[in-house]
């Protein structure tokens, strides 16, 4: 089969179309003909090898992932004999990302407790960009609280995969929900819904003022103090993701603040593929239909990788893996 394969760290242009053998699925496994794949910062980090907590989990000098790719949508094609929820064609869809990777190639094999059917309104090409995005929106909204109408919010890298599904999220809600990206999103945000826009190149939102019930952080990269400054009382912050150093700061000082101040400030653990079914009904309401970015051809994955590294995407980069796919 046809896979991108990682042999060295390395900018994405090192990355090679190669081809392996098709895998075969053991007993709990399903075997998938992936359909569509999306990118994610996991690509990013995991072609560099950077940050450097990267290697300590996937290999000091040398790359044990062999082939990457996180989010995929597509069919059953085998099961093992110890499958029982899935049948042979079923479309469905999931994260790799707790299960070895492998998304850019035409197949995989997965543990079915890690699939989900695809929801039914969506094309491969839309649901491939749901499942890591779209569950570190849901999960970060819900983050040791349940989400409230009518809030304050501010999310901030809200033109990107996750910010542009958590406005989804919020809108039945009636919050009244700030967005931070660079200039060129602001528009495709303003449409997916966002009341306030701000563009970061040119605003510091943490000195407007402003105070906000919930801010959902993409991008960390100020202290954990210049944030709670920014929340009322009571409110919490949650980041899924930014500046290592920046996340440390947010654990070690994130809870003794808490308890001076009452407000919560702290860092999203993504659990993979954990709330993937209420994805799929909210995407079955109509409630989200991910913003796409593609999609492209398979060949040009090292490329695309190199794209989203530079942020140059709107929404999700979705590659194109089964021809005749939607
Ligand atoms: N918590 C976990 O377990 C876990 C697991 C996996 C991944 N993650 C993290 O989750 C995050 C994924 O977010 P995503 O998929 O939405 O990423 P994304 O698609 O890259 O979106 C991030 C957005 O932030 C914008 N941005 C860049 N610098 C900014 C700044 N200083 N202020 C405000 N916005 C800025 C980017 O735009 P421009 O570049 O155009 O400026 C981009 O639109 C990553 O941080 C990743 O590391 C967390």
């Amino acid at each position: 089969m046809k896979a991108i394969l990682l042999k060295e760290y390395g900018l994405p242009h090192k990355l090679e179309v190669g081809e392996v053998p098709k895998p075969v699925p053991k007993d709990e496994e399903v075997l998938v003909r992936i359909h569509s794949a999306s990118i994610n910062d996991w690509d990013w980090g995991l072609v560099r090898g950077n940050p450097f907590i990267i290697r300590l989990l996937y290999g000091l000098r040398t790359p044990k992932i062999r082939i990457p790719g996180v989010d995929i949508s597509g069919t059953i094609e085998a099961a093992g004999e110890e499958v029982n929820s899935f049948s042979i064609g079923d479309e469905i869809y999931c994260d790799l990302s707790e299960c070895g990777f492998g998304g850019f190639a035409e197949y995989v094999c997965v543990p079915e407790n890690m699939v989900s059917k695809k929801p039914g309104n969506l094309r491969h090409n839309e649901a491939a960009a749901l499942p890591h995005a779209g569950l570190l929106a849901l999960q970060g909204l819900i983050h040791k609280r349940e989400m409230k109408s009518g809030e304050r919010i501010l999310i901030n890298g809200a033109g990107g995969g996750v910010g542009s599904l958590a406005i989804q999220m919020l809108k039945p809600l009636q919050a009244e929900v700030t967005g931070v990206d660079s200039g060129e999103k602001l528009e495709m945000m303003k449409s997916l819904g966002y009341d306030y826009v701000i563009d970061y190149k040119t605003t510091d939102f943490t000195e407007t003022g402003e105070r906000y019930d919930l801010i959902l952080d993409a991008k960390t990269n100020r202290s954990v103090f210049t944030y709670a400054r920014c929340l009322k009382k009571k409110g919490r912050y949650v980041t899924v993701g930014g500046s290592m150093t920046r996340l440390f700061g947010i654990v070690l000082v994130g809870w003794i603040l808490s308890l001076f101040t009452g407000k919560k400030l702290s860092v999203l653990a993504l659990k993979p593929n954990k709330g993937l079914d209420q994805l799929s009904r909210l995407a079955e309401k109509g409630i989200l239909k991910p913003v796409i970015d593609g999609p492209y051809p398979f060949d040009q994955i090292p490329e695309l990788i190199q794209y989203f590294g530079e942020g140059k995407h709107k929404g999700k980069v979705v590659v194109k893996i089964k021809d005749s796919s939607m």
